[in-house]
């Protein structure tokens, strides 16, 4: 028997087939069960894709053993300490760090694209201005798709880079735009001579009376090294549920803009991007380090819905190492911002808290990336409603990279999964004046 395949046999029927052992550069090896229904007449059942990979890629990998994050082969660590995230999504996007001279040109197409077509900024006023952030994200990246469509030619690798370009681009400027809507201001327009990270928060931060000097005083240099940073840190990570919906979405074919609108979605869940905001909610209703245990109880009862948010990972059955580095920014920036902010105390005690108690430990629940993000959001004055926002902006590297990738392979089928029905068998109707 080949040492690159697995049997399976079906002791129900005796029936057995043999299936290829794909093996990657790094990880666990798969099965290719493409052919199981075929040669068996089996489905596999995996609710929550805990034991199934849905496609090959070369862009991240993780060890959630180990506690290992590679973006195109490259440590997050050093990637955290030495680059910017226009560096990083130039890497995610193209597999290579650029030259300098790449860098630039392409940190130029960047900024060529961030302003919006001005009826597309029309679309903030249909929202109250107390809609959250991510619904008119949702909404405004979508309708994107109504801007872009008829003139793009999928097939066409140029029109590909464009479109994710102009997403790249265009996400800090909706994203900034979000927030003025909610605070009654008009929309400040994206700056040709700022960096990606100085460019939103000046569109984020400007008041209309200030003038550009003033404008320029107000962007902190800690403020965007720890913007830089974070973005790095929540730009990619493999098949997430966002990034899964965003390739699922994309296999149909359907506009770019729409896919990532449909990712947007999915992050939005305190299961996934919406945990940092949800984090910020916890640890102000926990209050104080000595009501810890009794929340920490309630994690732990199964009859009660209350989980602890930032803690767990479907993957990292270790340290998520995001959340190490973003833990260590935190005194950074604390330290240069002097709040009287009790939370990042608190939630220092409520890691050491849980890293004690027997049934994290058994159940390998770590902080994620999500547990400290928003303590630095807050000291960045970013308020709660857009910190899943700041996910957005920066996870848009990674949606657009595994689109990319997606659409240039050579053949991409629509994404289809099957199901195991459990609901009534063959049934006739009965007309309404028979019904018991
Ligand atoms: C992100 O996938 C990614 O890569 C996501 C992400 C990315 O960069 O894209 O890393 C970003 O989404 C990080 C995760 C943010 N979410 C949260 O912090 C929300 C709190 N965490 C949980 O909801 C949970 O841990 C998940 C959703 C993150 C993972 O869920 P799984 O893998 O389905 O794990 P599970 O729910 O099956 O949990 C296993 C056990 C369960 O107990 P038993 O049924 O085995 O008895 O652990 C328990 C769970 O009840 N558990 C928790 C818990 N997380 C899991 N118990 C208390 N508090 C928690 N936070």
């Amino acid at each position: 028997m080949s040492q690159d395949t697995v049997s399976i046999k079906n002791n129900n029927t005796g029936e057995q087939a043999e299936f290829s052992l794909l093996k990657g550069t790094l990880g666990t090896p798969t099965i290719d069960i493409g052919t199981l229904n075929k040669n068996l007449g089996l489905f596999t059942y995996d609710p929550g894709f805990v034991s199934t990979a849905s496609c090959k890629s070369n862009i991240t990998y993780i060890d959630g053993e180990k506690g290992i994050l590679l973006y195109r082969g490259y440590p997050i660590e050093q990637l955290a300490k030495q680059s910017s995230f226009l560096e990083v999504a130039y890497l995610l996007m193209n597999g290579e760090l650029p030259t300098e001279n790449k860098l630039f040109n392409f940190s130029n197409e960047i900024n060529h694209h961030t302003i919006l077509h001005e009826s597309l900024s029309g679309f903030f006023s249909g929202f109250h201005y107390d809609a959250h952030p991510m619904a008119m994200m949702v909404g405004v990246v979508g309708s994107l798709s109504a801007f872009y469509h008829g003139q793009l030619n999928m097939e066409d690798p140029e029109h590909r880079r464009i479109s994710a370009l102009r997403m790249l681009a265009k996400m800090p400027t909706i994203a900034a735009a979000c927030y003025q809507h909610s605070i009654g201001y008009p929309i400040v327009y994206p700056r040709r001579d700022l960096e990606y990270c100085e460019n939103f928060l000046n569109m984020m931060f400007s008041l209309p009376s200030q003038t550009n000097a003033q404008r320029d005083k107000q962007i902190d240099p800690i403020t965007v090294k720890a913007l830089n940073l974070l973005f790095i840190l929540h730009a990619d990570h493999e098949q997430n549920a966002s990034t899964s919906t965003v390739r699922l979405a994309s296999s149909t074919g359907a506009n770019p803009y729409a896919c990532i609108a449909a990712g947007i979605s999915a992050l939005w869940g305190p299961s996934h991007g919406g945990a940092n905001e949800a984090v910020l909610k916890m640890l102000m209703e926990i209050g104080t380090i000595e009501n810890i245990p009794k929340y920490l109880k309630k994690a732990k009862d199964k009859n009660d819905p209350f989980r602890l948010m930032g803690f767990g990972h479907r993957v990292y059955k270790n340290f998520d190492p995001r959340a190490t580095i973003i833990r260590e920014t935190c005194h950074e920036v604390l330290a240069h911002f002097p709040t009287d902010d009790p939370l990042f105390e608190l939630a220092l005690a409520l890691e050491e808290y849980a890293l004690k108690d027997e049934y994290f430990i058994e159940k390998k629940l770590y902080p994620n990336v999500d547990f400290y993000s928003g303590i630095i959001y807050r000291a960045l004055k970013i308020p709660e409603n857009m910190f899943t926002v700041m996910f957005v902006i920066a996870r848009t590297a990674g949606w657009v990279s595994h689109w990319l990738e997606m659409m240039a392979e050579p053949t991409h089928r629509i994404s289809r999964p099957r199901q195991l029905y459990t609901g009534y068998d063959k049934r006739d109707y009965t007309p309404t004046n028979l019904r018991k």
